[in-house]
Formats: structure tokens, sequence, C-alpha cells
């Protein structure tokens, strides 16, 4: 059985540039960067280091950064920390229905705790309509957070467009960016953000580590009160080891011509579906504003997981889950309106630096052979 790896989406491998930066901290510097030492002096540069490397990533400041232990960490430090921090100004924040759990579920903790939270519809190519964000706005209104782009099918949202209509409120603006850096352009100042979350693990570093930028000047409440490492804003000593991983994979994240190719691919990939399957396959997303990797398609009237079950050693994921032997359309595809007969037959794949040609033409061959 061959094994092919389409789920870059999901997870990346690391690196082995990062896996090679890493290895002395994990075999030699062990010192706490914190402490004032010759055992601290090494793992101190490097932290300082790689939090340049991520700032440079984002276009920012280093003292902008704070490291996290990934995506959904970085999200409830933004969701959490700014709704905590401005409490006294209002308890409404505005976000979308297409978000990843790590922002629906902060908000819903946050609702227990008297936020109200308005989520914005998005149209059948999951966009989000900046004017919407204007018809929500409210005098209580104190965070919008609209993902970058879309995990599952790969939308990339007006973010421009949505951060100026908050700032012309007055109102703080986060976008969820744990699919997008390393993929397309992260740059906080062109997105006009104020908070940008990241996840290792996207961006071919490790598991465990991410990093949430906050603009100089916005004050968030940390999540875990303690020493004040990370300018005051997330308490606990910090891994020089992942911090590492997670800059060398944002140096190399800076170059994105090598998503031209994957763009290539993932067109290519389309193209051969398309003339394969005829008006048998829909594809789920915007058909330009999308991640070059992500190709989230319906094979209408089937079974996503059924076949993806039948390509043995294809990684990839589905659109839908079957729960007691009904299909559930993922909360995504149900927002952008997607038919149920469509969306139950979708399967995502997402491709990445080690894709080749040879393993998408197999994966077309599979299909075909499976859907006769
Ligand atoms: C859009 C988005 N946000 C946040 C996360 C969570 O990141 P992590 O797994 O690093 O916590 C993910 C991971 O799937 C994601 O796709």
């Amino acid at each position: 059985m061959r094994r092919i790896y389409l789920d870059y989406n999901a997870s990346t491998p690391i690196d082995p540039a990062v896996a090679a930066a890493m290895k002395p901290f994990l075999e030699d510097h062990y010192g706490n960067p914190s402490s004032g030492h010759w055992a601290a002096t090494t793992a101190k540069a490097a932290l300082e280091a790689a939090r340049g490397q991520v700032a440079a990533l984002l276009d920012c400041q280093s003292d902008e950064i704070v490291f996290t232990s990934g995506g959904s960490e970085a999200n409830n430090l933004a969701l959490q920390g700014a709704f905590l921090a401005l409490r006294d100004k209002g308890n409404h924040i505005i976000t979308t229905r297409i978000e990843h759990p790590a922002i629906i579920e902060p908000c819903r903790f946050l609702e227990r705790l008297g936020a109200r939270v308005t989520r914005l519809p998005v149209d059948g190519a999951g966009r989000t309509d900046p004017d919407e964000v204007r018809r929500a706005m409210t005098p209580r209104t104190i965070l919008v957070s609209v993902m970058h782009a879309n995990n599952e099918v790969g939308t990339i949202q007006p973010i421009e467009d949505c951060a100026r209509i908050a700032h012309e409120h007055g109102v703080l603006f986060h976008t969820d960016a744990a699919q997008s850096v390393g993929k397309i352009p992260t740059d906080v100042n062109e997105l006009s953000v104020d908070l940008l979350s990241i996840a290792g693990h996207k961006l071919y570093a490790p598991k465990g580590v991410g990093a949430l930028y906050v603009r100089r000047g916005v004050s968030i409440e940390p999540l875990i009160h303690g020493a004040g490492h990370e300018g005051g804003r997330r308490a606990g000593t910090e891994s020089a080891l992942l911090a590492v991983g997670l800059g060398k994979a944002c140096e190399l994240a800076r170059d994105l011509a090598p998503m031209n190719r994957v763009r290539d691919l993932c067109d290519g990939f389309w193209q051969a579906l398309q003339k394969q399957f005829g008006n048998r396959v829909a594809l789920n997303g915007h058909p330009t504003h999308r991640l070059p990797n992500t190709l989230n398609v319906s094979f209408v009237g089937r079974i996503g997981a059924e076949i993806l079950g039948q390509l043995d050693g294809v990684a990839a994921s589905t659109g839908s889950a079957c729960h007691s032997g009904r299909i559930e359309l993922s909360p995504v595809l149900e927002a952008m309106g997607v038919a149920p007969e469509v969306g139950m037959g979708a399967i995502r794949f997402s491709l990445g630096r080690g894709t080749t040609r040879d393993e998408i033409e197999v994966v077309v061959e599979r299909l075909t052979e499976s859907l006769a």
C-alpha cells in the first residue's frame, strides 16, 4: 500500500531544517532563559532570535510576539484576554459562522461569563461580507474576530476591509491565521489587525507551539498568571526548543515561492477531477480567494468517508461526520448553504511542500477506479 499524505491542513511534517535548528536545544542548551548565569545565555539568545524570526514573517516588532502552546491557546488568549481587559468598555464580540472550534468554544465560554456574541453569515463560497461587520457593530462591541483562511475549504476572508470597519468604530480586530501563515502573505500591517494567531504545526514546526501577535498598545489579560514571562502576557518558563522550531519555520515561510508549485499541483488536481467526473464533482470554497494548497471537493450523491475508506493509504479529511447512521454536514459547509447531498460527499485534500505530481495522479486514478 502506497501512503500518500494530503492532509497538510491537519498538520505538517517538521521541516528537516527546523529539526536541525532544534537539535542543540534538545541535547545541550537546557538553561532557563530567565536565569542570570551562563546556562541561560544561549537559551535566552535563541528565544529572542526566534521571536525576531516570527516577527519578521508577520512584519511586526519582536515585543509584539507572545509564544503560546499553539493556535488554540493563541485564540483563547486573544479572545478571553481582550474580553477580560475590556470588560468595562463592553461585552459584545463579532465573529463568523465558519470559525475553527478554537474560536467557537472560547466564544461560548465567554457567553457564560456574560459576553454577547454575533456570528456573521457567509456566502456560498464561505466569504463574509464586510458590511455585515458594520451592521453588527453596537456601542458595546469590543472585539471582532474573523479567521484569515478557513481550514476546511480554504476560503480567504476580506480581512483588511473587516479590520478597517472595526477600527472606524474603535474596536479591536483579531484574525486566526493558523491556516494562512506560510501559504499566503500575513503582514499584520497590510492586514491591519491588532491580534493574530499562528500555529507551529501547520507551518512545518512541531506541535505544541504557536504565537499570538499583540499590537503595541493593546493590552490583554493573561490566561496563565505567574512570573512575568512573555512581557507579562503568558506566564511559564519558555521552551527555547519549541520557540527555535517555530522561529526557523517562520524564517522558511517568508519565501512563498514553494507555494506556487503547490498551487499548480492543486489547480491541476481540480482540473483532472473535473475532466474525470464532470458535474458529479463540485468545488467547496471560493474559486479564487482560496488557499493555494486546499481543495475541498464534493462527489455529489456519494459519502466522503466511504470514498476515503476505499482509498487505502491516502490521508485526507471529510467534510461530514456520520452520527448514529445519519450524515451531518460540517458547520462550515452548512453555513455556506451547501446542500446535504453535495456536502455529504465532501473530501478535503490539502497539499504541501512534500506533495508530488505523481501522488496527485495516483489519487485521481484511485478515485476514478473507486467511483466507477
Ligand atoms: C484555523 C485554525 N485555527 C486554530 C487551530 C488550532 O491550532 P492548534 O492545533 O495549534 O491548537 C487550527 C488547527 O486545526 C486551525 O485550523
